[in-house]
């Protein structure tokens, strides 16, 4: 008998106002064509003024617990991947397991940008596996909104503010084809450090800053990776790409997604995409699309969902997930 994470419950949150594409193109030399065409992104969500990525994740993770069936008293660990905290310290996790009225085990942050909710995953995942918690909650949130430049078309029109949530809980598992996450890798590039990053910071200087992209490099970067973690996860579990039900991707740019798609041999309706309606979320945009797609009824209880991410860093990684 080993122990293994069943995820028992989604949830997320987007905040109310919508920003389309074409009331961009009213202040920016931009059109809803060129940002259709070269991302897939038709609208983004942003957060109210005081909105903060601590609400966001509250929302989301209150949600997962209520259809969890559970309450934040019965967690004993948080992880919330976020680059946008409301503070520089403490972590936005702890304000979150306030609310939340948890009152015991841990809560803190994870930092791995886009790849943040994978990364956080497979944090949550291995306490799970050793036994050091029994209930976790995996929050990914964001509020890019306040650290983009809304001068720069390159960048501003890519983002959108949300956050998602998984409950899950550790199961006793006596052989292999139960319902749990199989496996999560991860992988960094440090080397890219300048590609995708954000020229602020309380290091650095006194700003919070705004995030600076070459975004050909990080294209180039993220289909070579992504393909390569895809298939890294695949052979770890012996699996192959016909028996995935579901490829839940970061949302960065439609054209990325159909590229690993293509290169899985899935077609589009076994991809869920949400890049449309949210934008980039960041570490928000897998458990945002999760959650989409098991309140429709497309992931049901026993699929097989394959989830991959990049972001800065470079930070890249995926997630096999028997729901
Ligand atoms: O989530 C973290 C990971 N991030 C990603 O994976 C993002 C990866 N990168 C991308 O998604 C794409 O590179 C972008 C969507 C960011 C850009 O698309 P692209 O096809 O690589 O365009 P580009 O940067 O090569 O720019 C092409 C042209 C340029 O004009 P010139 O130099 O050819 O005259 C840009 O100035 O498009 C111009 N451009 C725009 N035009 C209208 C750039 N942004 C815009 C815009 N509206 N918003």
């Amino acid at each position: 008998m080993s122990l293994r994470s069943q995820v028992t419950g989604c949830g997320a949150y987007l905040p109310d106002r919508v920003i389309t594409n074409s009331e961009l193109a009213v202040r920016l030399d931009t059109s809803d064509e060129w940002i259709r065409k070269r991302t897939g992104i038709g609208e983004r969500r942003v957060a109210a003024p005081g909105e903060l990525t601590s609400d966001l994740a509250y929302y989301a993770a209150q949600r997962a617990l209520a259809s969890a069936g559970m309450s934040g008293s019965d967690l004993d660990l948080l992880v919330l991947a976020t680059a946008t905290p409301d503070n520089t310290f403490p972590a936005t996790a702890a304000k979150v397991q306030a609310r939340l009225g948890m009152v015991r085990g841990a809560a803190f942050d994870v930092q791995a940008v886009c790849a943040g909710f994978i990364f956080a995953l497979s944090v949550a995942d291995n306490a799970l596996r050793l036994g050091q918690a029994r209930t976790a909650v995996v929050i990914g949130a964001e509020t890019f909104s306040r650290i983009l430049d809304w001068d720069d078309r390159g960048t501003c029109v890519l983002f959108g503010d949300g956050a998602g949530a998984l409950v899950l809980k550790a199961v006793s598992v006596a052989s292999p084809g139960g319902r749990f996450v199989l496996s999560n890798h991860l992988h960094s590039d440090g080397r890219q450090y300048d590609i995708l990053y954000v020229d602020g910071g309380p290091s650095s200087s006194r700003g919070a800053g705004f995030l600076r992209m070459h975004g050909r490099e990080v294209f180039r970067h993220a289909v070579q990776h992504l393909s390569a973690v895809i298939d890294e996860a695949l052979e770890a579990n012996q699996l192959t790409a016909a028996e995935i039900d579901w490829l839940v991707p970061h949302q960065a740019n439609s054209r990325i997604i159909d590229a690993m798609g293509r290169k899985l041999g899935l077609s589009p309706d076994k991809i869920v995409m949400t890049i449309e309606q949210h934008a980039n979320t960041s570490a928000a945009s897998i458990p945002l699309a999760l959650e989409a797609a098991v309140d429709d009824g497309r992931i049901k209880p026993g699929h097989l969902v394959l989830m991959e991410a990049l972001g800065g860093g470079l930070s890249w990684g995926a997630s096999l997930v028997r729901w």
